[in-house]
């Protein structure tokens, strides 16, 4: 593969010499090859030098493309914000900056440029789930149901989507269809990852509806699928604290902490769950962990307070 790059490469620094270098078409097609070996600022030459000699929406968005591999997201914002200048409403700078804002869990804003998105293109994919999934998150189940509707009726038919709509019946408390979106969510899913991601799902309704027992099995699934599943050892560590294992409990909250630091839920349970069994020093660091990782969390202020009232006392 590499070498075929090499030749391209050779082959388009040719023509552009040809060309006197005024060959912008020729210059992106270089950019095109530095990309591909790597050669993020060399790429970037090429580009901005092309776009100097023709303003192309295509050199744009490989140049924003250039942008994230060097992990310049703000650059490639304003590159792709000043391009809508030039070419308004053009989709796909528009689904460039929605997708670097969901990049930045920046979920509200991304939502609203995919809403322009749907403007133009009321069939575009990407914006129909994204706005979707964002009125999940804010608590507007029934409304998200209609995005992923809209989705099944485009022809659109993979486990995500299937996923996605089964935790949406649910909590629209839509409950006949509930079932059989997991369904077909598990017989649709490609891979291990896919099947973990519906087992999980469903250990949220089996919690949903009550069912522990259930639940615990659910999780348990999801981490033979997918053994660096953190969200579901979190879990499992929840419904073993309520059983009184604490010890099993603390085992699952370490594999979670360890596997995904940036978490705040491991650190919170483990700091309620040392605070039960008088471990405050224990308790104070790892609350302080879970602060670092989500600083508005009310619960985790709640605790550090009333741990420092403690450490007064003493
Ligand atoms: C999302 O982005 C907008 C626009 O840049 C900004 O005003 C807002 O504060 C951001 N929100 C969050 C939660 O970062």
């Amino acid at each position: 593969m590499m070498g075929l790059f090499w030749k391209a490469l050779d082959l388009a620094a040719l023509a552009t010499e040809h060309a006197q270098f005024k060959d912008w078409w020729w210059k992106v097609q270089i950019g095109k090859c530095y990309y591909r070996l790597g050669l993020y600022r060399e790429a970037e030459k090429q580009f901005k030098s092309a776009l100097k000699q023709q303003d192309m929406v295509d050199t744009i968005l490989y140049l924003a493309k250039v942008y994230l591999r060097l992990d310049q997201p703000v650059t490639a914002l304003n590159l792709f914000k000043q391009g809508l200048d030039r070419f308004p409403g053009e989709v796909t700078l528009i689904c460039g900056i929605a997708r670097i804002y969901e990049e930045m869990n920046n979920i509200s804003t991304a939502a609203e440029y995919y809403k322009d998105v749907l403007k133009q293109d009321n069939t575009h994919v990407e914006a129909i789930a994204c706005i979707g999934s964002n009125h999940f998150y804010s608590d507007q189940p029934e409304i998200a149901l209609r995005f992923y509707r809209r989705l099944l009726q485009m022809g659109v038919h993979n486990c995500q989507l299937f996923n996605n709509l089964g935790l949406c019946c649910f909590y629209a408390q839509q409950y006949d269809m509930t079932l059989s979106s997991f369904e077909r969510a598990l017989f649709l899913a490609e891979n291990e990852e896919e099947t973990a991601d519906v087992w999980y799902n469903l250990g949220h309704v089996a919690v949903g509806i009550g069912d522990l027992n259930l639940a615990y099995q659910c999780f348990k699934l999801t981490l033979i699928n997918n053994n660096n599943y953190a969200e579901a050892y979190n879990n499992l560590a929840v419904l073993e604290m309520r059983k009184g294992h604490i010890e099993q409990a603390r085992a699952f909250l370490q594999t979670a902490s360890s596997l995904a630091p940036h978490m705040y839920e491991p650190h919170f349970n483990f700091a309620i769950l040392s605070e039960k069994v008088g471990d405050l020093q224990r308790s104070y660091a790892a609350a302080k962990k879970s602060e670092e990782a989500f600083p508005g969390h009310v619960d985790t202020q709640q605790l550090i307070k009333e741990l420092k009232q403690h450490f007064a006392v003493l």
